[in-house]
């Protein structure tokens, strides 16, 4: 990683009236959150997160993949924002107009402080009904339900279906306003910047492209090469809790 492209890439975020940013969970990787596409050790080794995070699945084992949820909602209650998400934060207050869509199901960026998040794939700490049975999404507080820990998912106060998380599973629609407002977004910014995604999924994976036919300057921090990588004006080659605070830091001295 060069100095010189640090510089850049904060000369270019300085000059931008509109920063849009879009994050994946490589962002929340150094909090201690491991990717989806990483192997995962203990209990859960044995499973393919993709495979475990579908209606299907859910549908034909309800309790193997509530309690994977279970899981994953723990870990992701206990830790905390790393330097990637501070400095993502640190951003919206230098500039005027700084929008977050986030494929992360954490609250990473709002525990850092960030104002503007949209989630597009929904919030791991909190749930529904299965069948929404009172309107998408029917949330239920699972706090407020007395139910058998070893007999879960627990079941809908209104109509008995089971319970799941907040998420957005393979082969779902994701939420139309927050989808609709990421369009938005990403049509009219200056620049993106494209921080820990493989750029495997879609919608997601295609709001740099919109970005991109709609002029804007694409600045992608990631280790390795995602799709996004090849019509990327800068890589920026690394951790993002490493390379976000140096280009902060460059920002301050412009
Ligand atoms: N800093 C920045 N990027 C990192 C880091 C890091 N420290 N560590 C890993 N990465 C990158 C990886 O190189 C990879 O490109 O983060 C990316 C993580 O990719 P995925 O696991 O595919 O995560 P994401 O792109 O968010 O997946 C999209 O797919 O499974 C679904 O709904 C799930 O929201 C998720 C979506």
């Amino acid at each position: 990683m060069t100095p010189n492209l640090i510089q850049q890439s904060a000369q270019i975020i300085h000059q931008a009236n509109t920063l849009t940013i879009l994050t994946g969970a490589g962002v929340s990787k150094e909090s201690g959150v491991p990717t989806f596409r990483d192997a995962l050790e203990g209990l859960w080794a044995q499973y393919d997160p993709q495979e475990l995070a579908t209606p299907q699945a859910f549908t034909s084992n309800p309790k193997l993949v509530w309690d994977w949820y279970e899981w994953r909602r723990k870990l992701a209650s206990e830790v905390a924002p790393n330097a990637g998400h501070i400095a993502l934060a640190e951003l919206e207050s230098i500039k005027d107009d700084v929008h977050i869509i986030t494929q992360n199901v954490d609250d990473l960026h709002e525990q850092a402080g960030s104002q503007n998040v949209i989630h597009l794939h929904g919030n791991i700490a909190t749930h529904k009904c299965f069948d929404n049975c009172r309107g998408i999404p029917t949330l239920i507080d699972i706090t407020t339900l007395t139910y058998n820990k070893d007999a879960t998912p627990p079941k809908c106060p209104y109509c008995g279906s089971n319970i799941r998380p907040n998420v957005v599973w393979f082969g779902e629609n994701l939420p139309q306003y927050e989808l609709n407002t990421a369009i938005e977004y990403s049509q009219n910014c200056d620049v993106m910047l494209v921080v820990g995604t493989s750029g495997m999924v879609s919608p997601a994976s295609e709001l740099p492209r919109i970005a991109k036919q709609h002029g804007a300057k694409i600045i992608e921090v990631n280790p390795d090469i995602s799709t996004i990588t090849h019509y990327a004006d800068i890589k920026l080659e690394g951790a993002s809790g490493e390379i976000l605070p140096k280009v902060i830091e460059a920002l301050h001295e412009n």
